[in-house]
């Protein structure tokens, strides 16, 4: 029996590094999971290798319209919804506000927040009754960045140290019925990409030389993290069984950022 048997999920950017492993961890589990991200190439790559366990939905986090069409596709596939899991996102490629232009500020700032939490919020709320329905869940994907400086630009890093506000609000508002925590991993092994035009520089994460070797070394374990280590956590958290009294918490899946030296 898996620890997710008989439930069901909606993942945000599922086909990417960390949501892929998610939505591979949940199927594993028992689960079946609806899948929305913006590749429609992935998606149905996905679809063939999970077949009836997934369906896949194209669209943009940033919509409420693609977010409601979400959850309705989840619901008229599978009859209900369990959790669901925000986990979109772009980077900023490590941009220092002394680097955006004042005038190229705003746009910045309005797509990176559109995404890393409008998105998120917009997921929760076209999921709230369906969650209450099933007494089920929310996690959101954060970063060491939702805690520490220094391993993005500013938009990112204020993005989520954001949405550690957003997960103790929404979690206080939808207690008792929905339990709402996040996971917080530290640099991954993921082609993640930079919002356009935030730097010229701007490569997916896992071809930065150096990546791997740096953010290894960054941490007292010592290792860059595959997108698998992380999926256990979202396996835990959406378990009843397992953590039906855990509510506004952050797990860290980070190589032990916090006890970090330079020793
Ligand atoms: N890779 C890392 O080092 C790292 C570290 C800490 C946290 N994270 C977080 O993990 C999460 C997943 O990132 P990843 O590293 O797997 O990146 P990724 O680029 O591999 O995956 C991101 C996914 O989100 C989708 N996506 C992006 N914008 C979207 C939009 N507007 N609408 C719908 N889908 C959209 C992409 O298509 C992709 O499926 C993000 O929240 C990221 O901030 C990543």
């Amino acid at each position: 029996m898996g620890w997710l048997e008989g439930q069901v999920a909606l993942v945000t950017g599922g086909t990417g590094g960390i949501g892929r492993a998610i939505v591979h961890r949940y199927v594993e589990e028992g689960a079946r999971v609806a899948v929305m991200a913006r590749d429609s190439v992935q998606l149905a790559q996905l679809q063939s290798e999970l077949g009836d366990r997934v369906i896949t939905i194209s669209g943009d986090v940033s919509s409420a319209a693609d977010n409601k069409a979400a959850v309705a596709a989840a619901l008229e596939a599978f009859g209900k919804l369990d959790t669901f899991v925000g986990n979109a996102a772009v980077f900023d490629y490590f941009t220092r506000l002394d680097r955006i232009e004042p005038e190229d500020f705003e746009a910045s700032f309005q797509k990176l927040f559109a995404i890393n939490v409008q998105g998120y919020l917009l997921g929760a709320r076209c999921s709230i009754d369906a969650l209450r329905e099933s007494r089920g869940s929310m996690i959101f994907t954060l970063s060491n960045s939702a805690f520490y400086a220094g391993g993005g630009g500013i938009l990112y890093v204020t993005a989520k140290h954001a949405l550690v506000g957003m997960i103790r609000q929404l979690a206080y508002e939808l207690a008792p019925d929905i339990r709402v925590n996040g996971v917080a991993p530290g640099a991954t092994n993921t082609a993640m990409k930079s919002l356009e035009g935030l730097s010229k520089r701007s490569v997916p994460l896992n071809q930065i030389p150096g990546f791997e070797h740096n953010a290894a070394e960054a941490v007292p374990l010592k290792s860059i993290a595959e997108p698998e280590d992380h999926a256990g956590h979202y396996v835990l958290l959406a378990s009843r069984r397992n953590a039906s009294q855990t509510t506004a918490n952050i797990i860290h899946s980070d190589g032990g950022w916090e006890v970090r030296t330079h020793a």
